[in-house]
């Protein structure tokens, strides 16, 4: 039987008490929740997710006790960030406790912990009681949902109950920044920018994609990831257009349209908070528009705009 749509909250956290998956909406993308002390919940996300076991999940807190059970130590610089950042759009990767299940953080001695922007997705950890395991609640390489809806057209089948928490407003997932080392590292651009981090901490390091050889300390930075299933290309105004049924996705351009198929502007006005909160939205809308490619148009490469290049050239990277 698909799983329910609901807003009662209450039946979701009993659904993780007892070890099963609801979906819930966060200020970034719809999270697909368990318990982040139970190693056979967890399992039933990867196996829910169809994801390789070597992809840690982010575990999501109500309070800052929470965090005290999952981490062996918080350094100054996270008790800085959570103050500044939390709740919001950050995953902080800390040195993590024997509590947590080596499934949940895929055997690594840290723990990605996060504090969601989202007053029911607080709700619903405080009445499982857990802290709860989340990764984004889509098959495991597919556009992240931000919707419920989005959450029931692919996981419907697999889950036990989705809890509706309207549009995601961020819409793009949380930056996942590496505390476990001497230096703070970002590992995956997102809803909190590198400027936003570096005003308060100073500098920070990217380690966003692999040296070829080494082995994926954080597997978000797997090339082929957050992709449509229609081949997806960057592109620049001025460059040729293949031939077919040619889709556009861009940016502050929305004279560019003749000679596509159909054209989504992420943002008319250059704003990119709403080009992000549209992106994933956009993507799906494109793959159902029956294309035979979509060209991309990178936004300018700053703030909000790194994590919208890079979910763009990640979607891109699996049509090469
Ligand atoms: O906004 C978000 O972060 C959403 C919502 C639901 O909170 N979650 C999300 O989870 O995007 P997921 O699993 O799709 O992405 C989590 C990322 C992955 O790239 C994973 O490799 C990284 O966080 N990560 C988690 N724990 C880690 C750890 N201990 N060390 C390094 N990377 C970690
Ligand atoms: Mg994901």
């Amino acid at each position: 039987m698909p799983a329910c749509i609901t807003t009662d909250v209450e039946a979701a956290a009993a659904v993780i008490r007892r070890g099963g998956l609801a979906a819930f909406a966060t200020e970034t993308v719809y999270g697909l929740g368990a318990s982040a002390l139970d190693a056979a919940a967890a399992a039933r996300i990867f196996a829910a997710k169809q994801r390789p076991a070597f992809d840690p999940l982010i575990v999501h807190v109500a309070d800052r006790d929470q965090v005290t059970d999952l981490v062996t130590s918080i350094p100054p610089v996270a008790e800085i960030l959570m103050r500044t950042f939390w709740p919001g759009p950050l995953t902080l990767v800390l040195p993590r406790r024997g509590v947590v299940p080596d499934l949940v953080t895929s055997g690594l001695g840290s723990v990605g912990v996060r504090m969601p922007d989202h007053a029911q997705a607080r709700e619903l950890i405080r009445r499982a009681g857990l802290p709860v395991a989340a990764p984004s609640a889509n098959l495991f390489g597919q556009v992240s949902p931000t919707t419920a809806q989005h959450v029931a057209d692919q996981l419907g089948e697999r889950i036990d109950i989705i809890l509706d928490g309207g549009p995601c407003r961020v819409g793009l997932e949380s930056t996942v920044l590496d505390l476990s080392g001497p230096t703070p590292v970002v590992l995956r651009p997102g809803g909190t920018t590198q400027e936003a981090l570096e005003e308060v901490i100073g500098p920070v390091a990217t380690r966003t994609h692999l040296a070829s050889g080494v082995a994926a300390p954080a597997p978000g930075m797997l090339d082929r990831h957050y992709s449509p299933a229609t081949p997806l290309r960057l592109w620049r105004p001025g460059e040729g257009v293949p031939e077919g049924r040619v889709g556009l996705l861009t940016f502050r351009a929305a004279g560019l349209r003749a000679g596509f198929a159909t054209a989504i502007d992420l943002s008319a006005t250059g704003d990119l908070a709403e080009a992000a909160a549209r992106l994933f939205g956009a993507l799906r809308e494109l793959d159902r528009a029956g294309l035979d490619l979509i060209l991309a148009t990178p936004v300018p490469e700053a703030g909000l705009g790194r994590a919208i290049n890079d979910r763009l050239r990640r979607a891109a990277a699996r049509s090469t």
